[in-house]
């Protein structure tokens, strides 16, 4: 499979006039997102998403770095044919409708007319923008309406690899779940999404591989399942013994153990190897095991444990 992006080394340094200090928005990012992937960029606000994209869009100079887009250096001119982008805030102009908008955007990539119109309705349909509104005012749109319109002036050019930036962000939860399902079905056509959100719902349920970046830094990148792995077990366990030697014992393999009450604990362990030796512990000490329940763990979940885990060793 071809490499649609490659990123190497790249870095950008801000400098704060205010505060006359330097911002690293990214820090040294190394990726590599391969053709037909739904790719997660995931990171909290400020985290570096948008300069990482405007960066290899060429909207925004790196300090350091380079990166490849579909083979072609960044910021190359004839790449730019095949790359599509999807701001963070979208700004149309009020006066036009979404086809007016969707021709301007089809006749700076110099579609013939008759293509033009072609694609407009093909890429408004793909975004289900209701039809009655194709030719309103985008001034009337909500938020959704806005949203869709910006997935399809992404779609113009039938890109090969999209830029989304937050796309599905601020929208109630049914243009949420549609416009979530139609980047969904981009994969479908053998495009590449590039999808920078904090939606980790979402990005559980379609993004092929995510990374994980954290001021400027890229703390994980792998499948979701790579990710996820290691999930936790929850023990719950009986007996009058426990409160003696034994709750020590147990406290020596893992220390997260919640007493309820005189004679039970719930021990929570995400090693196999804890398990068995708790389970050891206990049988040996004439306790019961009441459950064993595996925990499957979030997207959510790893991602905050992560971001928990660099802030504190910062
Ligand atoms: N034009 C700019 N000038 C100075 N600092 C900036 C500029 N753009 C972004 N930053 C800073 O860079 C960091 C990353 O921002 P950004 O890439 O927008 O993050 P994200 O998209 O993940 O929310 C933030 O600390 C932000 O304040
Ligand atoms: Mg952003």
């Amino acid at each position: 499979m071809a490499t649609a992006i490659s990123i190497q080394g790249l870095t950008k340094k801000y400098v704060d006039v205010w505060q006359k200090q330097e911002v690293i928005a990214v820090n040294n990012l190394n990726l590599e997102v391969q053709e037909g992937e739904i790719f997660g960029f995931l990171g909290r606000n400020g985290a570096g998403k948008t300069t990482t994209i405007k960066m290899l869009l060429g909207l925004v100079f790196p300090t350091a770095g380079d990166a490849a887009l579909l083979g072609a250096p960044m910021g190359d001119n004839n790449a730019k044919n095949f790359l599509a982008y999807l701001p963070e805030e979208t700004y149309f102009y009020d006066s036009m409708s979404a086809w007016d908008l969707m021709d301007y955007y089809g006749r700076l990539f110099k579609l013939p007319k008759n293509v033009r119109e072609q694609r407009i309705s093909i890429c408004l349909e793909k975004v289900r923008l209701q039809k009655d509104a194709w030719h309103r005012n985008i001034r009337g749109y909500s938020k959704g309406m806005r949203q869709r319109t910006g997935i399809a002036q992404a779609l113009i050019n039938d890109p090969k690899l999209l830029f989304l930036d937050e796309p599905t962000s601020g929208l109630d939860p049914i243009a949420h779940a549609e416009l979530r399902d139609i980047v969904a079905s981009l994969k479908d056509e053998g495009k590449t999404v590039f999808l920078s959100s904090h939606q980790l719902a979402d990005v559980e349920l379609i993004c092929t591989r995510v990374a994980i970046i954290h001021r400027g830094k890229l703390l994980r990148v792998g499948t979701i399942q790579e990710l996820v792995a290691g999930q936790r077990t929850e023990i719950t366990v009986q007996g009058k013994e426990l409160m003696n030697g034994t709750l020590a014992k147990l406290k020596n393999i893992s220390p997260d153990i919640e007493e309820q009450g005189m004679s039970t604990l719930v021990i929570q362990s995400d090693d196999t190897a804890q398990v068995s030796a708790i389970i050891d512990v206990v049988r040996g000490a004439d306790c019961s095991v009441l459950s064993i329940v595996p925990h499957k763990r979030t997207l959510e979940e790893v991602f905050v444990e992560t971001v928990r885990r660099e802030e504190e060793s910062l």
